[in-house]
């Protein structure tokens, strides 16, 4: 391969070859505009795509990536496409869509900080700091997966907690905020909640400290139920 990526270029034809094949107005349809309903919130992992594990077309998703999915309530990147996707294009949902052996998250375990990641990670490393005891007494794997979902919990609150999201509720906004987890080995998503679609629901939450206190094991062990419905729908079709 040379310094121009004609590879990719060729691919691109192909796709759009293929598209127009099978949906002849497909790109006429996208230039007019796009409707998405969802935003999502994920991880920059390169195998945790939203459109894909969704099966959505493009125009269906709106999308906002980082590492380990985090709502930094000052980060202009993450409020602008907040701002846009509640209020211009009025979706209905907001997933924060988390996924298991996130390496982000696995860091805040790094005794060493000190990279610009680990600015970026700092509610959750202090988070898990403050729970050292809860988190370090499960074995190294389950510590990851259920930092990973708390993760998912605490991301979903800061979104509750923005301005953008409440005077959308105030409003009357109809908004829904969802907490999901992927799992890559089988490209199966749960919904781990927290399901938060008004100001009381927010309010109402317990503290994010108390759910951790309580409920320390990881919800990955439920993973079998979200396995046996998989294979329920294989068996149908
Ligand atoms: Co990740």
């Amino acid at each position: 391969m040379g310094r121009t990526l004609d590879s990719l270029l060729a691919r691109n034809i192909e796709w759009v070859r293929k598209k127009t094949q099978s949906d002849p107005r497909f790109f006429a349809r996208m230039a007019a505009q796009q409707k998405p309903n969802y935003l999502w919130i994920g991880c920059s992992d390169s195998r945790v795509t939203a459109n894909d594990v969704l099966e959505l077309e493009p125009g269906q998703v709106f999308v906002h990536r980082n590492i380990a999915n985090v709502v930094h309530t000052s980060d202009l990147n993450i409020l602008s496409v907040l701002e846009f996707a509640v209020e211009h294009l009025q979706v209905q949902h907001i997933i924060v869509c988390g996924h298991y052996g996130c390496g982000g998250i696995e860091r805040v375990f790094a005794p060493e900080r000190g990279e610009l990641f680990d600015h970026w990670l700092q509610p959750v490393s202090m988070f898990y700091r403050k729970h050292r005891a809860i988190f370090d007494a499960l074995p190294p794997r389950q510590r990851l997966d259920r930092m990973c979902e708390v993760n998912i919990e605490m991301q979903v609150r800061r979104l509750a907690a923005t301005p953008i999201v409440e005077n959308a509720w105030i409003r009357g906004q109809e908004l829904h905020l969802h907490g999901w987890i992927y799992t890559i080995g089988s490209g199966l998503l749960r919904d781990i909640g927290p399901h938060v679609s008004s100001v009381a629901e927010r309010d109402l939450l317990p503290s994010i400290d108390l759910c951790v206190q309580q409920d320390t094991g990881s919800r990955s062990s439920s993973e079998g139920e979200q396995r046996s419905l998989f294979e329920a729908l294989t068996e149908q079709n």
